[in-house]
C-alpha cells in the first residue's frame, strides 16, 4: 500500500465509498477514482475530454474554480440561463442547437451559488437533451447529505442507461476542505482514461489519510458524523431563516427562498451589493456576493441588470455570529436608508 501502486485509491477506502453511494445516494457503482478533492476531478475531466475551443455548457451563475479549470484546459464556455427552478431548459436547447457543446457541467442538488435543487422533470428533460447532442454531464456533488426538509433526490448519475454522466463528490464538506479527498463515479472507460491522467499528475492520493479515512467509515464513526453534522447545519439553518424574517419584519427590503437544503442561503438585498464583500472583510466578516459568480470570459456570458444578491453561508458558524455578521450586512446596505 505504501507504494506507487493503486493510482485510482486504496481498495478499502472505494469500497466504503462504493457501499455509501449505493445505500445513502442510490448510486450502484463498482468502482471510483479518488482525487486530491473534486477541483483535482474537474481539472482531470477537463484536460482528458476537453481539447482547444471545444464547447463547454455552465450555469450562468456557477462556482468558478470549475469555470476556470475548464477554460485553462482550452474550453469556450456557453452560459445557459437559469430561473427560480434552476437551469432553464429551453436556453439549454437553444443553445445546444447553436453551439456542437461538448460537456454540461451542472450542481443539481444545490445549484451553486443559489443553492436551487433541480426537479425531477427538469433533470430528465435535460439528460434527454444531452443525451440527443451526445453532451457529456457533469454533475458535481459536493454537499449531498445536508438536505434538510426531505431526502435528497438521488444524483443523475444513478439513472444514466446511457453513461453520458461524470459524477462527481467530495469530502471537503463532510469533513474539511483540507482533508482533500474528493472522487468520480463513470462508466469504466472514462475512469480509465481519468486514471491514466491521474497517473501523469500525482500518481495518487495521500495513503495514509486514504487509511484514516476507510478505518472511520468501517468503524461508523463517518455515519455517526453526518448524523450530528446534519442535526447540527438544520439549526444553523433554521436560525438563519429566522434571523433573515426578524429583518424582513423590521421592513428591510430582504427577498429569498428558503432552500431544501445546503449549506448557505441566496438572499436578494434588492440594493447592489457589489462593495459589500470588501466593506464586511474590514469588519472580519467574509461574504459572498452575486457579482463574483459570473465569469466575464464566457463566449456567451450573461450578465444580470442590478447584482443584489449575496449568498450567506450559514453552516459554518454559531447563530450568535450568524446575527452579528447580519447586522453588519444590513448597516452596510440600509444605513443611509435609515438615517
Ligand atoms: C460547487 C462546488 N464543488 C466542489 C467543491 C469542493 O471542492 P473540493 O473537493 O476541491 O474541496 C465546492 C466547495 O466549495 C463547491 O462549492
Amino acid at each position: 500500500q505504501l507504494h506507487y501502486g493503486q493510482i485510482s485509491g486504496n481498495e478499502q477506502l472505494k469500497a466504503h465509498i462504493c457501499d455509501y453511494l449505493y445505500k445513502a445516494r442510490n448510486l450502484n457503482v463498482s468502482d471510483v477514482l479518488i482525487c486530491n478533492g473534486s477541483q483535482e476531478a474537474l481539472f482531470l475531466i477537463a484536460k482528458a475530454f476537453i481539447k482547444q475551443d471545444d464547447f463547454v455548457a455552465v450555469e450562468t451563475l456557477g462556482y468558478p474554480p470549475a469555470r476556470q479549470a475548464f477554460a485553462a484546459c482550452g474550453a469556450q464556455l456557453i452560459d445557459i440561463k437559469q430561473d427560480d427552478e434552476g437551469l432553464c431548459v429551453d436556453d439549454l436547447k437553444a443553445q445546444l442547437e447553436c453551439y456542437a457543446i461538448k460537456m454540461l457541467y451542472l450542481t443539481p442538488l444545490h445549484q451553486y451559488p443559489t443553492t436551487v435543487t433541480l426537479s425531477p422533470t427538469r433533470r430528465l428533460q435535460i439528460y434527454q437533451l444531452c443525451y440527443a447532442h451526445n453532451v457529456m454531464i457533469i454533475e458535481d456533488d459536493y454537499d449531498h447529505e445536508f438536505h434538510y426538509r426531505c431526502q435528497p433526490l438521488q444524483p443523475m448519475a444513478a439513472d444514466d442507461p446511457a453513461d453520458i454522466v461524470i459524477y462527481l463528490s467530495t469530502f471537503s464538506k463532510i469533513m474539511f476542505s483540507a482533508a482533500r479527498i474528493g472522487y468520480i463515479c463513470a462508466a469504466p472507460e472514462v475512469l480509465a482514461q481519468l486514471t491514466a491522467w491521474k497517473q501523469l499528475m500525482n500518481h495518487k492520493n495521500d495513503v495514509l489519510m486514504q487509511l484514516a479515512v476507510a478505518h472511520w467509515m468501517k468503524e461508523g464513526g463517518f455515519e455517526r458524523h453526518l448524523k450530528r453534522m446534519t442535526k447540527l447545519y438544520k439549526q444553523r439553518y433554521e436560525a438563519m431563516d429566522a434571523y433573515l424574517m426578524e429583518l424582513q419584519a423590521l421592513w428591510h427590503p430582504i427577498e429569498y427562498k428558503k432552500p431544501d437544503g445546503g449549506m448557505a442561503m441566496w438572499v436578494n438585498f434588492n440594493k447592489d451589493t457589489r462593495h459589500l464583500k470588501a466593506q464586511l472583510a474590514k469588519q472580519g466578516v467574509y461574504l459572498q456576493t452575486e457579482a463574483e459568480f459570473y465569469f466575464t470570459n464566457s463566449v456567451r456570458s450573461l450578465k444580470p441588470v442590478n447584482y443584489s444578491y449575496a449568498r450567506l453561508g450559514f453552516a459554518g458558524q454559531s447563530s450568535e455570529n450568524m446575527q452579528q455578521s447580519l447586522q453588519l450586512v444590513v448597516q452596510e446596505l440600509y444605513a443611509s436608508v435609515r438615517k
